[in-house]
């Protein structure tokens, strides 16, 4: 059977260009590349579960533009059901503006129609969602969107796996409620915003960029080394963790061995330019991590 995985979260047009070196304040500089590239944490992380062979249904919104058009159509072609994809005609489709130099990437979002999702879009797809393996959430659409969602795959006891990227404080609520948070580290001590990450600290998989990730297990941390790559582009290599990671949890995978799992799905995406491009198959990701034993 098919892993089936809700994403519920953002979709962009992401504005990639390269240069050799940023500009300064007030300084224009010649760049080198420019790409339209599909990106948006939820659409990413919709892409890598599809990708890696699982039924995803996003739920999300875009502008009746051009560039909403062009999500749509791709988000199609990699075969994930847009149903639940709102068309609003009065915002702009979701941007990220990225600027990649000197190794480093900079990225402005405006959500636009992505925070035009509201809390009520959920009810029509309980049923569906309440048939998920997994629900998958960012947090690039408005926090009570996010609430709504975690509630109602509570109430039928689907587990919930949420990236909290970008990251803001977090209700306890939330934080009782979810089943996993995938923050990296600066993302986890917004979250907490202070207080002790005790009481949720068995929730917490922290991603640490090449280094890997890590959870608490016993009372002690543990790390599950990541995968020495060429790296062109890291963005959107947190969003194929994520993607990777809610597949291998509902391929019912151990959490060590779905960790392994996804932070090789999560090199393989950095070795090329685009959030989305270079996120593996499922028989790319199965070969690479034969090959690595
Ligand atoms: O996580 C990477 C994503 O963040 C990019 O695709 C961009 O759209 C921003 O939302
Ligand atoms: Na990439």
């Amino acid at each position: 059977r098919k892993p089936k995985i809700t994403v519920i979260g953002s979709i962009n047009m992401d504005l990639v260009t390269i240069a050799t070196r940023m500009p300064m304040q007030g300084e224009t500089v010649l760049g080198e590349t420019f790409r339209l590239i599909p990106g948006g944490k939820g659409a990413n992380q919709a892409v890598a579960a599809a990708r890696l062979g699982a039924d995803v249904h996003l739920i999300g919104a875009v502008g009746t533009d051009s560039f909403g058009t062009l999500l749509l159509q791709h988000l199609e072609k990699e075969e994930i059901v847009v149903d639940g994809v709102k068309p609003v005609t009065d915002v702009e489709t979701g941007v990220a503006t990225i600027v990649i130099s000197e190794g480093d990437n900079r990225i402005i979002v405006v959500p636009g129609a992505n925070y035009t999702l509201c809390p009520d879009d959920l009810e029509r797809w309980e049923e569906k969602m309440a048939t998920s393996d997994i629900c998958l959430l960012q947090l690039e659409i408005p926090l009570p969107v996010v609430e709504r969602a975690v509630a109602i795959a509570k109430r039928h006891g689907v587990r919930v796996i949420l990236n909290p990227a970008p990251a803001q404080p977090l209700p306890d609520t939330l934080l009782d409620q979810v089943d996993f948070l995938t923050p990296n580290e600066h993302e986890r001590d917004i979250v907490l915003a202070g207080r002790s990450i005790k009481k949720w600290t068995q929730k917490f998989i922290v991603t640490e960029g090449k280094r890997g990730v890590s959870f608490q297990r016993h009372g002690e941390w543990v790390l599950i080394p990541g995968f020495h790559v060429p790296v062109v582009d890291t963005t959107g290599a947190g969003d194929t963790f994520n993607g990777a990671f809610a597949v291998a949890l509902s391929k019912g995978m151990a959490l060590e061995e779905a960790c392994r799992y996804a932070n090789a799905a999560a090199a393989l995406s950095v070795t090329k330019l685009g959030a989305q491009t270079g996120m593996p198959t499922e028989k790319e990701l199965e070969s690479f991590l034969a090959e690595k034993g």
